[in-house]
């Protein structure tokens, strides 16, 4: 198994806002990656997103023309499983549902070289029964980035009951070599930030669908009330209404306490396909 050093390839699975993001991160850090999506629009997207915030960066003289153009570089789109046999360490960020996640593990543990680390970005998804779906249980970690990766400077790392010492001091370096900050959790519904952050994002669906206040007056109130960057309606349009609404069923069903119940607007949302900022409505409208 590769030490965090040693993270030559890594494999990122899913190229929407995370994935993108951990791809920009890991190439930044001078790692080959390998970016997958089922989605070839979202490969596309995902690349012209990177070489911008990259390009942007150099502009602002916080990194050297040329590093941001070997970044670019580095980042490989492929399109099946088979294309990331080589990787070190692969990071998976595809829809935050269990079922798909789990298949996705199964067919990783098959191609994969059996030294490789199999990290997850999910939100709230436990990592031993995604590491269970593998015969390599104690090289399966949940690796949890924060939206938008390459600003966020945390990463909140879950080690599954089986996960080993050595892949967990390997994926920790590797969080510092990304630099980031990193906390540990054990693997219960939600980690540490999602069991906090997504009960005060239901509330405000509550005061919004109870006719509290309006939706403006909501994150104003938290902005400006309690020094939030963004109000928890705006940030749940930023992360997107389907990945809240899986983590608030998640930590319902795993913590069984009606305090988790998602708000039926929230609910509502997702039905009508309204999913957030990433398309363009969700609780606001994005032009
Ligand atoms: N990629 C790269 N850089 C970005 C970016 C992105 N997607 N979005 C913004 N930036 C950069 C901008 O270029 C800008 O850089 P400079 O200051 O050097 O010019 C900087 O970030 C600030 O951006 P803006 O001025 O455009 O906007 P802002 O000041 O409102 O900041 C924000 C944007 C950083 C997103 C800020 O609003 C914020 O921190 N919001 C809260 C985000 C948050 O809480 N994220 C965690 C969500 S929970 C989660 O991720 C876990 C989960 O499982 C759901
Ligand atoms: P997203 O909808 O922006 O992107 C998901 C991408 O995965 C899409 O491009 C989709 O085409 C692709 N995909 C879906 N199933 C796939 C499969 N089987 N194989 C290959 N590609 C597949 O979602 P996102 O917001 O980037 O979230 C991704 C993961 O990261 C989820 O587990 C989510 O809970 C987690 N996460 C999200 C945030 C956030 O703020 N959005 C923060 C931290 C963690």
């Amino acid at each position: 198994m590769a030490t965090a050093s040693e993270i030559a390839a890594v494999g990122v699975i899913g190229a929407g806002q995370m994935g993108s993001g951990i791809a920009q991160l890991a190439a930044a850090a001078g790692c080959a990656v390998l970016l997958l999506d089922a989605d070839p629009a979202a490969l596309s997207l995902a690349v012209a997103s990177i070489s911008a915030s990259l390009r942007r960066l150099a502009a602002k003289g916080q990194l050297s023309q040329a590093a941001c153009e070997d970044s670019i570089k580095r980042i490989r789109c492929v399109s099946t499983v088979q294309d990331l046999r080589d990787a070190d360490l692969v990071i998976e960020a595809i829809v935050e549902k269990e079922d798909v996640k789990k298949k996705l593990f199964v067919e990783l543990d098959k191609i994969t070289k059996s030294s490789a680390i199999l990290a997850s970005n999910t939100s709230s998804i436990s990592i031993t029964r995604l590491a269970s779906a593998t015969r390599r249980p104690s090289q399966v970690i949940g690796m949890h980035f924060f939206n938008p990766p390459p600003i966020m400077k945390l990463i909140e790392i879950i080690r599954g009951a089986d996960t080993s010492d050595e892949v967990f001091a390997a994926v920790k370096s590797f969080s510092e070599r990304l630099g980031k900050s990193v906390i540990c959790s054990q693997d219960y519904p939600g980690f540490i930030v999602n069991r906090i952050l997504m009960p005060m994002i239901n509330e405000a669906f509550w005061a919004l669908y109870t006719g509290v206040a309006t939706k403006e007056d909501i994150d104003t109130g938290m902005k400006l009330g309690t020094n939030h960057p963004m109000g928890p309606l705006q940030l749940a349009d930023f992360i997107g209404l389907d990945v809240c609404l899986s983590v608030l069923r998640v930590l319902h069903s795993g913590l069984g306490d009606n305090k988790y119940s998602p708000c039926p607007l929230l609910v509502q949302y997702v039905d009508a396909g309204r999913l957030g900022k990433k398309r363009g409505v969700g609780v606001y409208s994005y032009g």
